[in-house]
C-alpha cells in the first residue's frame, strides 16, 4: 500500500478509538488565535496531535495541536485546534493529513477558519470575511501519485466554498448584527510576510485578504468529497507603500484573532446547528 495512505488509515483508527467509533459530521479547523472556539464544544474529548500516530507537531505560533471532538450546535463536531503550515517544513501530504483522516471518520462538512491580511481597502482590523474563492500560491497537495480512495486525478474547483453555507452564513450573521465582508482568499507560502508590490499584485489579480494556509486543506477536502465553508479573521491591513505606519507582527495577528473568536465562533455554531 501507498504509505501516505497508511499513514492516513493508521492516524484515523487511532482518533476513531479515541472518540468511540462515533462518526463527526463536522470537521473544524481553528486558525491562529481563533482556537477558543473548541471551549464551546461540549463534552470534549482532547487528542494531543503528538499521541497520533504519524501526526506531525504543530509549531505555529497561536496554534495549541489538539484535535478535540465533542457537541457544537448539537451537532457531533472534530475541531483541529492549530493546523499544520506548509512553511513549518512539511511535505504537503503531512500539512493535510488531518483531513484525511476527517474523511475516514465520516467528515462531511468542512469549516475551516483563519488569520489574514486584508488587501481589500474597505476591510478593517477585527472584520470576518466569508471566503467566497481562492487563488492558490501554494504548491498543490495533490502533487504526486493520486490518492484514488480518495477522489480523482483532475478534481473541479468551481465551488470550492459551498454557496448553500456561504447563504446561511449571511443569513446567521445578519440575525446578529454582525456585518461580514466576502472576498477572495490569496493562500501564499509565507512564513515572511508580503512585500508592498506583492500586496499590490495580489490585490491587482482579484485577492482580498491573504494567508498562509487554508487553501491546502480546502483542496484536499473537496478532492475527496467534504463540502466547505471558509472565515478569515481580518487581523492586520497589508501595507501597498514601504512606509509602513504598522509593521506586520505574528503576536499582533494572534491578540487580533482572538478579540474576534468569539463572533466568528458563534456564527460557525449557528450555522452547525442548522446542517
Ligand atoms: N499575510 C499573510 N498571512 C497572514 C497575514 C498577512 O498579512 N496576517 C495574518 N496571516
Amino acid at each position: 500500500m501507498d504509505e501516505r495512505i497508511e499513514r492516513i488509515h493508521t492516524a484515523a483508527d487511532y482518533v476513531r478509538e479515541q472518540i468511540g467509533g462515533a462518526t463527526p459530521l463536522v470537521g473544524i479547523v481553528l486558525g491562529s488565535g481563533l482556537g477558543k472556539l473548541a471551549d464551546m464544544i461540549e463534552d470534549p474529548i482532547v487528542i494531543p496531535y503528538k499521541t497520533v500516530p504519524g501526526f506531525p507537531v504543530s509549531t505555529a505560533v497561536g496554534h495549541k495541536g489538539n484535535y478535540i471532538f465533542g457537541k457544537l450546535g448539537g451537532k457531533q463536531v472534530l475541531a483541529m485546534q492549530g493546523r499544520f503550515h506548509y512553511y513549518e517544513g512539511y511535505p504537503m501530504d503531512l500539512v493535510t493529513i488531518s483531513i484525511r483522516v476527517m474523511k475516514l471518520l465520516g467528515v462531511q462538512y468542512l469549516f475551516v477558519s483563519n488569520a489574514a491580511g486584508g488587501t481589500n481597502p474597505d476591510f478593517k482590523v477585527g472584520d470576518l470575511m466569508i471566503i467566497k474563492d481562492h487563488i492558490n500560491l501554494l504548491p498543490n497537495p495533490l502533487i504526486g501519485p493520486n490518492m484514488d480512495e480518495f477522489g480523482p486525478r483532475f478534481p473541479d474547483m468551481t465551488c470550492a466554498y459551498d454557496q448553500n453555507l456561504i447563504a446561511k452564513a449571511e443569513e446567521v450573521a445578519d440575525s446578529m448584527g454582525i456585518k461580514l465582508q466576502k472576498g477572495v482568499y490569496f493562500g501564499s507560502t509565507g512564513p515572511t510576510y508580503e512585500t508592498p508590490a506583492e500586496v499590490r499584485f495580489f490585490t491587482l489579480v482579484g485577492a482580498d485578504a491573504v494567508g498562509m494556509s487554508t487553501v491546502p486543506e480546502v483542496i484536499v477536502a473537496r478532492h475527496c468529497g467534504i463540502t466547505v465553508f471558509g472565515m478569515s479573521c481580518i487581523t492586520n491591513i497589508s501595507n501597498k507603500d514601504t512606509v509602513a505606519k504598522v509593521l506586520n507582527d505574528g503576536d499582533d495577528v494572534v491578540m487580533q484573532a482572538n478579540a474576534a473568536a468569539d463572533r466568528m465562533s458563534e456564527i460557525f455554531k449557528q450555522i452547525i446547528a442548522s446542517l
